[in-house]
């Protein structure tokens, strides 16, 4: 894919979106642009519907996706099942991609260099998948889209046509059951973006 830091990447992006998705795919397995392929066993690349109404996005895959090849398989992807249930989507109406394709070392964060490098993938996502909502799953997520923080916890901003919510990262509800109630009420107050 080349080296993307500091540069441009909207023509990548171009390209790729037009290239099709087997196109992305392959190119996202053959990525060895960063150090974080030479320790992941497989690339996480997307699960759910081509055609989403909503598009979810994580951070990074984890030790269980890393064995599947597929986003939120594990622990995380339990709570995230419950919430999507919540939220009374069907399986059609939505897609889970992460921000970063391949697992960091020990679950870390990824960097920022790595979201950078990721990032071109994560653009290309979303044009093709088309959403009209995009849950941003954490800090993380926005960074990796917004390249800065710039949203308020489930207060949703409108950009180019499509409404962007930040909520937490379904990890949070294992580590802070607290945060299930919050969730949930975050989840509630933004219901008109997608019914
Ligand atoms: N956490 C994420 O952000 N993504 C996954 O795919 C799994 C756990």
């Amino acid at each position: 894919m080349g080296k993307v830091q500091g540069t441009d990447i909207s023509a990548l992006v171009e390209e790729m979106t037009n290239a099709g998705f087997g196109h992305l795919e392959e190119s996202i397995l053959q990525c060895s642009d960063c150090a974080l392929r030479e320790g992941a066993t497989n690339p996480v690349i997307m699960k759910g519907s081509r055609t989403p109404r909503v598009l979810f996005i994580g951070e990074a895959p984890g030790k269980t996706e890393d064995m599947t090849g597929i986003p939120f398989t594990g622990r995380a992807g339990k709570k995230l099942d419950e919430m999507i249930e919540y939220m009374s989507l069907a399986d059609d109406d939505y897609a889970v991609i992460n921000a970063v394709k391949c697992r960091p070392p020990n679950n870390r964060k990824p960097l920022k260099g790595e979201i950078e490098m990721c990032r071109p993938f994560l653009m290309a996502q979303i044009k093709m998948l088309d959403p009209q909502v995009i849950i941003l799953l954490g800090n993380t997520a926005e960074e990796a889209f917004c390249r800065s923080k710039k949203l308020e916890w489930g207060i949703p901003k409108v950009s180019d046509g499509i409404s962007i919510v930040k909520i937490y990262h379904p990890a949070a509800m294992i580590y802070q059951r607290s945060r299930i109630e919050e969730q949930k009420a975050l989840i509630d107050k933004n219901r008109q973006l997608w019914e």
